[in-house]
């Protein structure tokens, strides 16, 4: 398995659903920053489960214990480890897995994989409960960048064919990104929080699950950041936002739609403005040129699949018995993963810039 990633900061996380906990090892952190741990709480508060119908109703405790690396609040340089306690285990819901694995899953993959060793309570080490990991140290490099002036947020763009306003990729503020990552269901337009809600209800009632879309922005970051070919901040992003489970596609700016423009539909004009500061009039490749942060704010979006445990009865195969069978699954469930994967989103992002600015 390969869960550490990044260059000058590193994450290393580990753990599965039903292990006794989950955690993060992270190295190369600045020594001396404070870290607020309410503000941490905060984030991780937005992704835990069991909120409401757009959940699982599983209820999952989200405190972290930090075990080195954190004294008095300030980061000494040592490497920052935490872990998560796993305390509301069902194990007795996936026993049948290993015989026949889930549609949509990663049951049958895995068990090719590593031959069968494969944890399969709860999804293992591919469950979504992993992301509290992530979470968890988004929150720490959230604080650090936010010193240097860098803020992060995102909305629930769509669900299904429910959009959301998307945010304004030249004019968006640091006050609305940080409205946004202080909310549990965030989206720019009321209206749309309230479509979106229903369409997610009416999958659940259906034992059905839906996808959707995460628009998250980065304000401050400045021009000039970023290591073409293959360190370049689409790269960077790229590399980590495909970790996060259920994440199927990463569009930068326009991404694909630009596919679709000319030229002179699609290149952001330069202009000085009142400060002598270069900015765009048009922010189509979503502040990054040739890899490299143009100063812009830098926007992307992260498609979720639907969640693929649904209890509606699926075609598989039978592993033990070489023939074709059924499966309906039973355990809790999201019906959409979409709401609580928005602070997993921000935090990959959070990660993924002070790796860069480091
Ligand atoms: C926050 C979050 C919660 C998730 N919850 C569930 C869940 O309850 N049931 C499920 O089958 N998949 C859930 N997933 C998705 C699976 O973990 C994921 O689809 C699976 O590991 C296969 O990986 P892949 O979709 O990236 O191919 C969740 C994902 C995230 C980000």
């Amino acid at each position: 398995m390969s869960s550490t990633w990044g260059e000058k900061v590193k994450i290393s996380i580990f753990g599965g659903s039903h292990t006794q906990a989950i955690g993060v090892v992270m190295d190369g952190l600045p020594a001396g920053e404070s870290i607020d741990m309410n503000e941490i709480l905060k984030q991780m508060a937005r992704r835990a489960p069991g909120k409401d119908k757009t959940s699982t109703s599983r209820k999952e405790n989200d405190e972290p214990q930090i075990l080195s690396g954190l004294l008095d609040g300030v980061l000494t340089g040592a490497p920052l480890c935490a872990i998560i306690a796993n305390t509301n285990q069902h194990s007795k819901d996936y026993s049948g897995l290993k015989v026949t694995p889930r549609p949509g899953h990663a049951d049958y993959t895995a068990s090719i994989r590593y031959n069968g060793a494969n944890d399969i309570r709860g999804g293992g080490h591919f469950s979504g409960r992993l992301t509290a990991c992530l979470v968890f140290a988004g929150a720490v490099c959230r604080q650090i960048l936010q010193r240097k002036g860098v803020h992060i947020g995102a909305h629930v763009y769509s669900i299904g064919g429910c959009f959301d306003t998307p945010l304004d990729p030249v004019g968006v503020t640091d006050e609305q990104l940080n409205d946004l990552s202080s909310c549990y269901f965030p989206t720019v337009s009321p209206a749309a929080e309230t479509a979106m809600r229903t369409l997610i209800e009416e999958k659940r009632s259906a034992l059905d699950s839906i996808g959707g879309i995460v628009e998250c922005a980065v304000t401050g970051v400045p021009a000039g950041i970023g290591d073409p070919m293959f360190g370049g901040v689409e790269n960077v992003l790229a590399h980590i936002l495909y970790g996060i489970p259920a994440v199927k596609g990463v569009e930068f700016g326009d991404g694909f739609a630009a596919a679709q423009y000319c030229g002179s539909e699609n290149n952001d004009a330069f202009y000085y403005d009142d400060d002598g500061t270069v900015r765009t009039r048009t922010n189509h490749c979503g502040g990054i040129l040739g890899g490299i942060t143009t100063g812009m704010p830098v926007i992307f979006r992260a498609a979720f699949k639907p969640t693929p445990s649904i209890a509606r009865t699926q075609e598989t195969v039978n592993l033990q018995t070489g023939k074709n069978d059924t499966l309906s699954i039973v355990g809790r469930h999201d019906p959409c993963v979409v709401p609580r994967a928005v602070p997993v989103v921000e935090a990959a992002a959070a990660i993924a810039l002070l790796d860069l600015l480091s």
